[in-house]
């Protein structure tokens, strides 16, 4: 059965023009990007606490900016190259920058947290997006992400089924050929400075079968113990703080 409205154009796997043409589905909890909203709230929780004098955070490929409302203390930097995407993100608070991930305009060790949520899985030149996120990020300061692991079951959960059922990713919306090793990633991490404990994360199910029943807005994130679908991660830079 076909998800997506027919007003929208049918484009190329990972084609980033979708992200315009969806744009004005970002806040709705039972658009196309509703599983997003779900996958911000678990994320926050891998953020420390800002620091009492504030701090800097860099959320890379914001979107339309749902980690706002679960982050706080913090000024909220969002980079993407989606222009409707970033002036969704600033009407929620975001700084918003356009610029792409593998190449940002910001100082060395200028962020306390940097985030990089469901974007891994969607550039093609990893080395390069992991290697400035990390740039960026200050010694002592949190980098956290998730993605999608390449794996066959995750071909199958995620584009074979996921892109037919609600909750699922929009239609076309990954290139599976790009989704994330967890193992590589770890590598690119440790060469950053950044030691990446990794866990796996999926829908609570019965939360996602009430959500599925138009019972319930939102879908609680839990904990698996296999990496194999969606996973995230987190770590500390390595160094003294500058
Ligand atoms: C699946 S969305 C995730 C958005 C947001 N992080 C969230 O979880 O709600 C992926 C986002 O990454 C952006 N993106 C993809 N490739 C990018 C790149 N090379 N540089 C910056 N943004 C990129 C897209 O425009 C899109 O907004």
């Amino acid at each position: 059965m076909p998800r997506q409205s027919p007003s929208v154009p049918r484009r190329a796997r990972n084609d980033l023009r979708q992200y315009d043409d969806l744009a004005h589905t970002w806040w709705d909890p039972y658009g196309p990007f509703c599983s997003l909203h779900w996958l911000a709230r678990s994320r926050a929780k891998l953020v420390p606490a800002a620091p009492p004098e504030g701090g800097r955070l860099l959320d890379v490929g914001c979107g339309g900016g749902l980690l706002a409302p679960h982050v706080h203390g913090y000024e909220h930097v969002g980079v993407d190259l989606s222009d409707a995407g970033l002036a969704v993100a600033a009407d929620h608070g975001i700084e918003a920058v356009k610029a792409d991930a593998a190449d940002l305009p910001f100082d060395d060790a200028s962020f306390d947290v940097v985030v990089a949520g469901e974007i891994l899985e969607h550039v093609t030149d990893l080395d390069a997006t992991v290697a400035e996120a990390l740039r960026v990020l200050r010694p002592g300061g949190t980098f956290v992400c998730d993605t999608i692991n390449d794996t066959l079951l995750a071909r199958i959960v995620l584009v074979t089924l996921g892109e037919r059922i609600h909750g699922g990713p929009p239609p076309a919306c990954h290139d599976p050929a790009l989704f994330v090793d967890p193992e590589r990633l770890q590598r690119l991490c440790a060469a950053g400075g950044v030691a990446l404990e990794v866990h796996g994360i999926r829908p609570q199910p019965l939360r996602f079968a009430a959500f599925a029943l138009g019972r319930r807005t939102t879908v609680e994130m839990v904990r698996t113990r296999s990496l194999a679908t969606v996973y995230q991660g987190v770590g500390v830079k390595s160094g003294a703080r500058l």
